[in-house]
């Protein structure tokens, strides 16, 4: 199935939120969301399969660094390369803009996401103890060299 990549708008918040809800521990709030769609560094990429939300990214590009907030596929969607496309796009905005480098933390448990992001070329760099503060779980953090196409 082809994704249909694009920047999220108000309306997709809904989807964004259901996705969100089903898909982290301690899910960020609606407010959230609609902070980051107002925040002029803050992006939100939405992925549809026949005019539905399956995934989204949320990530930042402050200078020349982009930081991957949040991304999400919804658990029925998962394993079908919607987080792999997500990720790729994000990445290839960022180099559009002048970053040299993609940053991100993750908890430690989660092996899907580290080897997502592993798969994508990041590597773990640093622990950051407790960092989780609803259960105290590290993070780890991994980074990725941007190099123009
Ligand atoms: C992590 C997540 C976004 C991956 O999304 P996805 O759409 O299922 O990922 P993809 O199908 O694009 O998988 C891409 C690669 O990631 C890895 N991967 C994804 N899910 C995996 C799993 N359950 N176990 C092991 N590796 C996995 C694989 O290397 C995969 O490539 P491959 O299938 O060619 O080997 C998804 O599992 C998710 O929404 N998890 C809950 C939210 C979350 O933890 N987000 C990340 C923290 S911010």
């Amino acid at each position: 199935m082809t994704l249909q990549i694009s920047p999220a708008t108000e309306a997709d918040l809904a989807a964004i939120d259901e996705i969100e809800s089903l898909s982290f521990k301690a899910p960020w709030p609606h407010e959230t969301f609609v902070g980051e769609l107002a925040r002029e560094w803050a992006r939100i990429d939405v992925g549809r399969v026949d005019d539905r939300i399956v995934a989204f990214n949320n990530y930042w590009i402050v200078t020349t660094e982009v930081h991957i907030l949040h991304i999400a596929t919804h658990p029925a969607e998962r394993g079908r390369g919607y987080g792999a496309e997500l990720l790729g796009h994000a990445l290839a905005a960022a180099i559009a803009t002048g970053c040299v480098l993609a940053t991100l933390e993750v908890r430690r448990s989660n092996k899907a996401a580290i080897a997502l992001y592993e798969r994508a070329g990041f590597k773990p760099v640093h622990v950051r103890a407790r960092y989780y503060q609803d259960d105290g779980e590290d993070a780890l953090v991994m980074l990725r060299g941007l190099a123009p196409a």
